[in-house]
């Protein structure tokens, strides 16, 4: 029996496996509108199999994108659109989740595949970044942001309930906070990025108190019986590892405590300069130090999509999900391919019954 593919369950949803694919940007919108590629993306990926498909870190206000071709969701017409997305993964036998986000001083970029650099000054297409202190990122993304007032701080915490109160109506099942990789909330965590002397920033408690009140905010919106969760960044690679770890874990505790389901988690990437030790499933063992010390389900990406890895770290209780991203473009029917390697003899828990049925005895030609 495979581990990978048993089902997982977390508050009122059941996914058919423990594969997850994580948001992935397409950076292929129009004033945050998706359109005919999204709904053809979204769906083949669903139908490869994956318990859960999360849609790309969607902005809860324009400043907030990543570049000028993210979606958004804040305002009604984009939340049409992505209720036909969400409504194609559910068809497709996957549950429907999204990444809804604020940027910061990484807004404001050009796409990756046009240089993945900051939009350059004078260029009609970019805008001002906003961030916990005017510090800029640096290397390619140089632009300085404008320190966030009280009321700045505020606003964003407003998008962020309003986009999930669209994203629930919308008919997403799971919510995923974006918490981390550099983007706003991970850059009031760290004191990298966050130098402020007001109740934002300094101690522990004070570059916590964004992402707690931005957590409980959508709580209050966020139906009680779906998951609610984050994406978070509990480590740097930057030589001081151990403390920020040990912080991370005492939020995410806090975070539970105050209503998050499960934590994602990532890297911080605040700074540039960092010494990751990329390699297969290397993040599994701070992945598992985050679920037994904060007491919550967790999940993981980052080489996780080798069938012995992937079945190793969820049977070994290092993750409850893998989350599985490029594997997935190179290959929408990649859980099959997995299931296949993995002896998994009823393709019914990957595949929705029109595949299923006439593959279920048959010998794929390697
Ligand atoms: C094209 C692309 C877009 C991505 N967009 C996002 C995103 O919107 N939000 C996010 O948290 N991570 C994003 N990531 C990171 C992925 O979610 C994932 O962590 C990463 O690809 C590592 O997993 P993998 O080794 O299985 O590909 C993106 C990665 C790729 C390749």
């Amino acid at each position: 029996m495979s581990a990978l593919f048993t089902p997982f369950k977390l508050k009122d949803v059941t996914l058919r496996n423990r594969i997850a694919v994580p948001p992935m940007c397409q950076y292929s919108a129009v004033d945050g509108l998706t359109n005919d590629w999204h709904q053809v993306h979204y769906p083949a990926i669903a139908r490869g199999g994956a318990g859960l498909v999360i849609v790309e870190a969607t902005a809860v206000s324009p400043e907030g994108r990543i570049t000028p071709a993210c979606t958004g969701l804040w305002n009604d017409e984009q939340a049409e659109g992505l209720a036909r997305i969400a409504a194609s993964i559910k068809a497709a036998g996957s549950v429907p989740g999204i990444q809804i986000g604020h940027a910061g001083r990484k807004a404001s970029a050009n796409r990756p595949w046009e240089g993945d650099d900051h939009i350059a000054e004078g260029d009609s297409r970019g805008w001002q970044t906003i961030a916990p202190s005017a510090i800029a990122f640096g290397h390619h993304l140089p632009k300085v942001p404008q320190a966030m007032t009280l009321d700045d701080i505020n606003r964003v915490k407003s998008d962020f309930v309003a986009a999930a109160r669209r994203a629930r109506d919308a008919g997403f099942e799971w919510l995923e906070l974006h918490f981390a990789h550099g983007y706003l909330a991970q850059s009031f965590f760290s004191a990298h990025s966050n130098q402020r002397t007001d109740a934002y920033g300094g101690n522990f408690a004070g570059r916590s108190r964004f992402l707690l009140e931005t957590l409980a905010a959508v709580r209050e919106v966020w139906p009680e019986n779906l998951p609610l969760t984050a994406r978070f960044g509990v480590l740097e690679y930057d030589g001081q590892d151990e403390q920020t770890l040990s912080e991370s874990i005492e939020l995410t505790r806090l975070m539970h405590q105050g209503g998050l389901d499960l934590l994602n988690v990532s890297v911080g990437f605040t700074i540039a300069e960092t010494n990751i030790p990329w390699g297969p499933g290397f993040l599994a063992p701070i992945a598992e130090r985050v679920r037994r010390e904060a007491g919550l389900p967790v999940a993981s990406s980052w080489g996780v999509e080798q069938a012995e890895v992937a079945e190793r770290v969820i049977a070994e209780q290092q993750m409850d999900l893998v989350m599985i991203g490029r594997a997935h473009l190179a290959n929408p029917h990649y859980p099959y391919s997995l299931a296949k390697k993995l002896n998994v003899e009823d393709p019914s828990w990957v595949l929705p019954a029109p595949y299923a049925h006439w593959l279920a005895r048959y010998r794929l030609a390697e």
